[in-house]
Formats: C-alpha cells, sequence, structure tokens
C-alpha cells in the first residue's frame, strides 16, 4: 500500500486554532443568559471593508474628529514629547492613516524616531511595514508580531529610546470598565517611567449625535453587524437567515455607553453544525455585539492618575466631541 503523509505548515496551525478559537467563543457566547458575539469576530474581510465605509459616513464622527485632533494639535503633541529619541509605538494596526500625520509631523520637526507596530496579525504588520517603507524610505520601522503588553515589555528593555504608545480611535471604549482598567494596567506595567501615551477617547455628548453615529441611513452599520452572522454560517455551518434579525443600537446613559445588538424578529431555533447543537432565540431577544463606552473630561483624569498615568494634555477638536488625551507613565 502507497503510504502517504502531511506536513501541516505553522499557517495551517495558525488557521485551525483561530477557527476553533471562533467556534468555542461563539459556544460560549450563545450559551450566555444575555446571549453575545465577541466584537472581535466584526472584522473579517468583508467587515473590514464595511468598517472603512463606516469611518467615512456622514454621521459617524470619531474619525474625522481624531484626523482633525492629529492634524491640528501635531505639533503641540511633538513638542510636549521632547526631542530625545523616541519609539512610535502604535497598538493595533489599523490602516495607519492617523499615525501617517504623525509620522510626518515627527520628520517635520527632526525628531529622531522609529515607527514600531504591534499587532498579533503578521499579515496586518508586514502590510503596515511594507507600506510605510514604500512611502517614507527613510523612516526606521520595526513590526512586532506579538501580544501588545509582551512587545512593549520587550521594547522597554531593549534601549533607552523613549516610547510614545499610539492607542487611537477610541478603541479602549469597547472594553468593559474592569478590562479597561487592566489594560491601562498591563501598559503601564510595560512601561519605563517618563514613557508616554496617547490616548484617543470618545466623549460624552448629546445622545442624538451618538445615536445618529451608530445608526446611519444607509445602513451600513446595520450590514456591518449582520455580517456576523453571514460569518458563522460560511465558517461554522450555522443555518442564521439574516432577514430574521434586525439591528439596534442606543446610547444607555446610565452606563455611559452605546449598547449595539441584533434583536430576533422571530421566536426561532438556528442550528450551528461545527457546534453540533441548536441555539434559541425568544421574540426580539436581543444578541449583543458591542459595547461602545464614552467618556467625560472628569472621566479621562481620574482614569488615568488611577493607573499612576500624569495627565500632561489634552488636545480636542473644535466641538470638543473627541479628545487624544497625552498621558505619561509616572513610577517612583
Ligand atoms: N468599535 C467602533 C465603535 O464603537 C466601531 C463601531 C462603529 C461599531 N459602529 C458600530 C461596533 C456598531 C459595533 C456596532 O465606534
Amino acid at each position: 500500500m502507497k503510504s502517504t503523509y502531511q506536513v501541516l505548515s505553522p499557517g495551517d496551525i495558525r488557521s485551525a486554532r483561530e477557527h476553533d478559537e471562533f467556534a468555542s467563543d461563539l459556544l460560549f457566547g450563545l450559551s450566555q443568559p444575555v446571549k453575545q458575539i465577541s466584537s472581535k469576530y466584526l472584522y473579517d474581510d468583508t467587515g473590514s471593508h464595511l468598517f472603512c465605509r463606516i469611518m467615512e459616513l456622514p454621521e459617524y464622527y470619531p474619525t474625522r474628529c481624531e484626523t482633525e485632533i492629529l492634524l491640528r494639535h501635531g505639533p503641540a503633541i511633538v513638542e510636549s514629547v521632547g526631542d530625545a529619541r523616541l519609539n512610535l509605538v502604535e497598538m493595533g494596526a489599523g490602516d495607519g492613516t492617523k499615525t501617517r500625520i504623525l509620522i510626518n509631523q515627527l520628520r517635520g520637526q527632526h525628531v529622531d524616531f522609529r515607527y514600531v507596530p504591534i499587532d498579533i496579525s503578521e499579515s496586518a504588520v508586514s502590510e503596515l511595514c511594507t507600506e510605510l517603507v514604500q512611502e517614507c524610505p527613510e523612516v526606521a520601522v520595526k513590526g512586532l508580531v506579538s501580544d501588545y503588553f509582551v512587545g512593549v515589555d520587550w521594547l522597554s528593555h531593549q534601549n533607552a529610546a523613549r516610547n510614545l504608545i499610539l492607542f487611537l480611535g477610541s478603541n479602549i471604549g469597547n472594553f468593559d470598565p474592569t478590562r479597561q482598567v487592566h489594560f491601562l494596567t498591563d501598559l503601564w506595567n510595560a512601561l519605563n517611567h517618563g514613557d508616554y501615551v496617547l490616548i484617543g477617547m470618545d466623549l460624552k455628548k448629546d445622545p442624538e449625535i451618538i445615536n445618529r453615529a451608530y445608526n446611519d441611513r444607509q445602513g451600513v452599520t446595520a450590514a456591518f453587524n449582520k455580517n456576523l452572522l453571514h460569518r458563522i454560517n460560511r465558517d461554522l455551518g450555522g443555518d442564521f437567515d439574516p432577514d430574521q434579525f434586525v439591528y439596534y443600537s442606543a446610547w444607555d446613559p446610565f452606563a455611559g455607553a452605546v449598547k449595539s445588538c441584533l434583536l430576533s424578529k422571530a421566536s426561532q431555533s438556528v442550528y450551528i453544525d461545527e457546534l453540533c447543537r441548536s441555539f434559541d432565540f425568544a421574540l426580539w431577544e436581543p444578541i449583543h455585539t458591542e459595547s461602545s463606552y464614552k467618556f467625560s473630561v472628569a472621566d479621562v483624569h481620574k482614569k488615568a492618575r488611577h493607573i499612576g498615568f500624569e495627565v500632561v494634555e489634552n488636545f480636542f477638536d473644535a466641538k470638543h466631541y473627541f479628545v487624544d488625551s497625552l498621558w505619561q507613565v509616572v513610577k517612583e
């Protein structure tokens, strides 16, 4: 008999593990008393493409506000950080548009810096590095494929350069308050005394403005959320009928967050092949997809001080819808 063998590459094993993780996270989420699907699964290829469209919507103000902040206050931000050697560290790659504004500012002010994007996705890191080197060949780029804090910790022990960590886009607001504290504590711990963090936070404002941003008229945000169901059908053999669910999102003033979900328009049962089981949905039962916490300026100060950061300066857009807050690590 002819013998055969199979060789699995690290890439094969990685994608099998990602697949299993999606399945087990989904099993956990749909078995909760309040059903949920982790928001990290919103961003497959289709989801990332839809999110790019969200960022361009007239109603979705956060991206435009933060871009305005970086354009307006870029020189002041660079000035505050000083002219010592700098690692410009980006957590969560994104498409790097906002970072490019700061990179150009640093180049203009002749700061000696290198750009360090950190992400667990190797493809995200290498794409960013390739693009940046093509656009700005004279900028030193060192991409790290790693968990954020392992990467930052490694970097802080590498050389004497100051770190400036960018955590933009109000990504912190997608963590619940307990996780926000964990995340910021881990970051503080990985950094050296005197290092900087520039953190983007969406500010509390008239609920009408917030609600409009999460309920756009073209329905792009609805499609972005419903894509989760298409993804489950495709990747895990689900039989969700996306038309039997409706996207719903509203500001909750008590939680200080926008709560987004998919509501079941019928009493229905959905089978997921990969999980070998079905899940029952009651009429109008929600599946939570994302919470987007918003902050007051007082919240920003309280949060920073509580963890051990000093607020150096807050940079606002003209309407004060959003803040990029510059924090410095204080260690005794
Ligand atoms: N996480 C982003 C935010 O909170 C992306 C987003 C925009 C989003 N609209 C959404 C996530 C609707 C879930 C539902 O702003």
